[in-house]
């Protein structure tokens, strides 16, 4: 859209025109992936390369990619597959925390947020899942990903990750990190919405949470989404050729940025040295963040004050709630997330638009 600026990345991202005309290409196939005549091949064939695609972004076998309508719902196959308590944070996205209500098992997390392995060991005796993100939503904290899944494998205790937020943004490499489950979604990484995968590693006892035909293997079941999934294999293909080897510039805009909202006096909330190249999760003292999400969509600036999901709520993120933050302070949060097509223009753009917007709200709406 012509003269906005668009900072929102962790909530979704602009569909790319590659990903797009692959997918018009596939609506026209519209046979049933399971059908054995040619329209029935057709289909299955792009399902097929889609799942090649993914699996190479990881690192994984195509044969341990199962397709699914999106993020939440990879998270909550990941944790219906499996039975006991999990070892969680309450840092988690709602599609964990969600699907592991009434069997959670909580690790403290500290003021900066981040999930520390000897906690996750401690809470592990007679546990049947960990599951710790691999980047968080609202702070961009990066865990220990590999470190916590290899005292996870040491206790021979299941891990699933959820990677929504990661991939394409961090390598991911499933052979060297030895997660069993692990959830991404199409639409963080410039693809469709409404659709997702989740990894499964060969060889593990995986059991279907939901009943029906015998679809992906027989671990999710229901007619695949064929335009959906060749457009969430042609978003992971760019994301290995372009995204990645672009987070370098994703890094510099992002300090650009930061170092910019630093001088205007913001409080910087997450893991300062582990965290994602992009996500500025910020505070103006004195400042609500809703009425500055508002003044600066009104200056055709997209932000947001935390997860898509919860924000609309009026409720303070239960991140930062979780991080220990007062509900004043957390109120005053805004979340900034860059993407590849930002410019160092959009972004001087927004912190010259800053100060005005931030002297009227604290002169006529202070929090
Ligand atoms: C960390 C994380 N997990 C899961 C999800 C859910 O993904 P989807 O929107 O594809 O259901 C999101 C989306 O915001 C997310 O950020």
């Amino acid at each position: 859209v012509p003269g906005e600026i668009y900072l929102d990345h962790n909530a979704t991202t602009p569909l790319r025109r590659e990903v797009r005309a692959a997918m018009e290409e596939a609506w026209g196939c519209y046979g049933n992936p399971s059908s054995v005549h040619q329209a029935g091949r057709r289909a299955r064939d792009l399902v097929e390369r889609a799942r090649a695609q993914v699996a190479t972004l990881l690192g994984a076998s195509p044969d341990e990619i199962v397709f699914c309508s999106g993020g939440t719902e990879a998270c909550a196959l990941a944790l219906g597959a499996t039975k006991g308590p999990v070892v969680t944070s309450p840092l988690e996205h709602p599609a964990v925390l969600g699907a592991a209500a009434g069997r959670v098992r909580f690790v403290r997390v500290g003021a900066d947020g981040r999930v520390d392995p000897d906690e996750v060991r401690r809470a592990l005796s007679g546990a049947g899942l960990v599951s710790v993100q691999w980047a968080n939503h609202e702070v961009g904290n990066l865990n220990s990903v590999a470190e916590i899944a290899s005292v996870c494998r040491e206790a021979g205790v299941a891990m699933h990750s959820d990677a929504v937020q990661a991939a394409g943004k961090t390598a991911i490499d499933l052979a060297a990190v030895p997660v069993d489950l692990l959830s991404l979604s199409a639409h963080k990484i410039n693809g469709p919405k409404g659709v997702g995968a989740l990894f499964v590693r060969r060889g593990f006892p995986y059991e279907p949470p939901v009943a029906g035909g015998h679809q992906e293997r027989g671990r999710r079941p229901g007619t695949e989404n064929v335009a959906g999934i060749v457009g969430m294999g042609a978003a992971c293909e760019m994301a290995r050729r372009e995204l990645l080897p672009r987070r370098r510039e994703v890094s510099r805009l992002g300090a650009r940025f930061e170092a910019g909202l630093l001088a205007l006096g913001v409080r910087r909330h997450g893991d300062r040295e582990r965290g994602l190249a992009g996500t500025l999760n910020v505070a103006f003292p004195g400042v609500g963040g809703e009425a500055l999400v508002q003044a600066l969509d009104l200056e055709g600036v997209r932000a947001s004050t935390g997860a898509a999901c919860t924000s609309g709520s009026l409720a303070p993120s239960p991140v930062l709630l979780a991080m220990g933050m007062p509900e004043k302070e957390a109120r005053e949060a805004v979340r900034f997330s860059v993407g590849p097509e930002n410019t160092e223009e959009e972004i001087d753009r927004v912190l010259a638009t800053l100060p005005g917007l931030i002297d009227r709200i604290r002169r006529h709406d202070p929090s």
